[in-house]
């Protein structure tokens, strides 16, 4: 499942882009929280190699927290047995959802823990992680000290979990968080570490108002404690406390000589509002204290929840990969992502998982869209010009005489069919270059579904060209109009070009059914559409340049092919999952 393409022709130019998921508990299988988060950093990651950037893409397990061991013990395993049988789950899921992650880190890996072992030792001999004591709010369910403020705020429940907090008093490692209190602010408010979205900046400023407190980052270890987790340099009563440990996945994966340039590039860490805090806050500082460069990008979305409720284990409703599974067997693999990334909580608000909608955004967004442009376009290429693209054009229609356009007119009015708006132009060329332009500002400021939209918006605007220009008509009179047969084909051939710059957007959503498509219309100039994982041969810029290089040809055959994405009937009953044990 590892895959790692890396394009031609890199542009040097370009920083690499690093972006990471959280590492995931195993104490229990994937769901459909952590499939969105690894899904929205998939489509990042594979928008950013279309645009020609050298990516790093990193997911993995979090594998030393005591709910670890407890569940595994309540499962009959060894914490390492439990472990593993859950960080094979979410691989497979992953590899169901056709993530490109370039890697997989288990924190049970040597590599993550020698490396994390390394830096806390140099923390605790900088000074910076001293000994100490501490009395607070603990948050058992989520291993955590909240502030009095915070537990205060929470009527002394878990924000996460509602469960009761414990008054604790430990003697513990802390790590300095208040000396860098200034430093974070001003990192923070002057967009050095872009908080995202901004309701979440303000909320992380406002909680830092509120001043900081030493964290607590190793755990004492008590009698009957399960021996898991990393011991604390330099003192075996101690633990490394799981938060702080896990946090050092994003740099032990990179801190070697072949991948040192991903942490000096674009660092961008997702995950959803949950835990910012770690991200945005003790991440951060511990950085700086170790001397590294902090992210660039910290974005935290916000939840799913299902058919109208919170999905929680008490209610039992968790949306689970197998049931993500049977929507993929239904509607395909790449509905499903496609309607994932773009109904859900990327931004402060939560989303719905409901049936219904699911459907309603299949017909509106694949089957009547693009799945029905690229099969009419492909129809009629296949029927008028024996499935071979003809000429090119450059895709301007204006009205005067003698032009495509005016032709396509003449042959509606001959048809008797009125010609509405008989002044209207299309410069199909221009705006496929406008919205790739919107797609790469969207891809900046993480907004995938408007990214996802400006493909989007090329093939409303094929389908309305089609509407207005009616080849279907003019196909029926090529012997009678003079210049029939290369409106036609201008007509035709600027609609199929317009439809391969568009299916390059949604490529990072729909990596398969563009591939599919790819095969159909034979552009295995893009990339191998026998496989959809594979690097694209060059940067979008030249991919999607009109009739350039990688554009459509004469002489190209189009296959009819099978349709991309079939209507799906609304009344029938939603996909159910076929429940493993
Ligand atoms: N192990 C820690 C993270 C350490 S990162 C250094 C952890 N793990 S977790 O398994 O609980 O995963 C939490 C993350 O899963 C969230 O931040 C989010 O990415 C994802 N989701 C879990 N539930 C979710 C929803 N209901 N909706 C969307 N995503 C959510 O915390």
């Amino acid at each position: 499942m590892i895959y790692n393409p890396r394009m031609p022709n890199e542009n040097p130019n370009q920083t690499p882009y690093y972006v990471t998921t959280p590492i995931y508990y195993v104490n229990d299988r994937p769901h459909i929280g952590h499939c969105y988060t690894t899904l929205i950093a998939d489509v990042a990651a594979r928008a950013q190699r279309l645009v020609g950037r050298d990516v790093f893409f990193l997911t993995g397990t979090d594998e030393h927290a005591e709910k670890v061991s407890k569940t595994a013990s309540e499962n009959g395993k060894t914490p390492m047995e439990w472990a593993t049988i859950n960080a094979e789950r979410f691989k497979d899921a992953f590899a169901f959802m056709n993530f490109s992650n370039d890697d997989f880190v288990r924190t049970t890996e040597e590599r993550h823990k020698a490396k994390a072992i390394e830096y806390i030792t140099q923390l605790k001999d900088q000074g910076i992680i001293t000994l100490g004591d501490y009395e607070g709010w603990y948050d058992p369910s989520q291993e955590e000290y909240l502030t009095e403020m915070v537990a205060k705020e929470n009527d002394y429940k878990s924000p996460v979990t509602g469960k009761e907090l414990e008054k604790r008093v430990e003697q513990n490692w802390f790590f300095d968080l208040p000396r860098y209190e200034p430093w974070l602010k001003e990192q923070i408010e002057s967009g050095a570490i872009r908080v995202m979205p901004e309701a979440r900046k303000n909320e992380v400023l406002g909680r830092l108002k509120q001043g900081l407190r030493p964290v607590p980052v190793s755990r004492q270890i008590k009698e009957g404690d399960a021996d898991w987790g990393i011991k604390m340099p330099g003192d075996d009563s101690h633990r490394i406390y799981v938060w702080i440990e896990a946090l050092c996945n994003y740099l032990t994966t990179v801190d070697n000589d072949e991948r040192a340039q991903y942490w000096d590039g674009e660092v961008v860490h997702l995950m959803a509002k949950d835990i910012l805090w770690f991200h945005a806050i003790i991440w951060p500082a511990m950085l700086h204290a170790l001397g590294k460069k902090p992210p660039q990008t910290v974005y935290a979305h916000a939840y799913w929840i299902s058919e109208g409720t919170k999905m929680s284990k008490s209610l039992g409703n968790f949306i689970e990969i197998d049931l993500l599974q049977a929507y993929a067997e239904k509607y395909s693999l790449d509905a499903m992502r496609w309607f994932l990334t773009t109904q859900g909580p990327l931004g402060a608000n939560d989303s719905d998982f409901a049936h219904s909608r699911f459907v309603e955004v299949y017909n509106a967004d694949l089957a009547n869209s693009i799945g029905n442009s690229t099969s009419r376009v492909g129809n009629m290429v296949h029927k008028y010009f024996a499935g071979q693209i003809k000429g090119t054009c450059n895709g301007e229609f204006g009205f005067e005489n003698g032009t495509s356009l005016q032709t396509a007119r003449q042959a509606l009015a001959n048809a008797g069919k009125p010609v509405d708006d008989p002044d209207r132009t299309y410069k199909i060329a221009e705006f496929a270059d406008q919205a790739m332009a919107a797609a790469s500002d969207a891809l900046d400021s993480m907004d995938l579904e408007v990214m996802l939209d400006s493909g989007r918006s090329i093939v409303r605007h094929v389908d309305d060209f089609i509407s207005y220009a009616a080849p279907f008509t003019l196909a029926k009179q090529l012997d009678a109009l003079e210049d029939g047969e290369h409106a036609l084909s201008s007509i035709l051939y600027s609609c199929a070009e317009a439809l391969r710059i568009a299916s390059l957007l949604l490529s990072p959503a729909m990596p398969e059914k563009m591939a599919q498509l790819w095969r159909n219309w034979n552009c295995n100039h893009l990339v191998d559409p026998d496989d959809c994982n594979s690097g694209f041969v060059a940067p979008l810029v030249e991919l999607a340049k009109w009739n350039g290089k990688h554009g459509l040809k004469p002489g190209q055959s189009i296959i009819k092919g099978e349709a991309l994405f079939m209507r799906a009937d609304s009344k029938e009953p939603a996909p159910e999952a076929e429940r493993i044990s």
